[in-house]
């Protein structure tokens, strides 16, 4: 079942608190709706070998696809240090969440002020890469 967006919102930033960011202190959650209307959480997990550090969406739309999902209906983000702060996902993420979106998902960035944003793939990422 889709939520509201700020149920939404909610989740991803329930999700921000479990982030493993002791590096960049930068906490980020993400959370999903898929296809299903199954709900999946993800936070970025970083490490000493910095490069091996994972972004929350990952996370989250790893998650989805481990329990079926096939797509994603709604992606919440939320990001910062001590506060929220806008956190318009990783250009990596992007991609990411291309593949299992289309023109209808709906992703929620949160900003500075407590508000969020509401964007399309499109936005996000015009002109992207396609397999044929
Ligand atoms: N990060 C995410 O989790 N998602 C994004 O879209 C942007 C960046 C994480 C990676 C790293 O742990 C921290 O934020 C700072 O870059």
């Amino acid at each position: 079942m889709p939520l509201t967006n700020e149920d939404l919102i909610i989740k991803a930033i329930a999700a921000r608190e479990q982030a493993y960011c002791p590096y960049s202190g930068y906490s980020v959650g993400a959370a999903v709706v898929d296809d299903l209307g199954q709900l999946h959480q993800g936070c970025n997990v970083e490490n000493a070998a910095y490069p091996l550090g994972s972004c929350a969406e990952a996370a989250a739309i790893g998650a989805m696809v481990q329990r079926g999902g096939k797509r994603i209906a709604q992606i919440a983000i939320a990001g910062g240090r001590s506060e929220i702060t806008a956190c318009t996902p990783c250009g990596g993420c992007r991609q990411r969440i291309h593949e299992f979106a289309d023109e209808k998902t709906v992703i929620i960035v949160l900003d500075d002020s407590g508000e969020w944003q509401e964007y399309t793939i499109a936005d996000l990422l015009p002109s992207s890469f396609h397999l044929d």
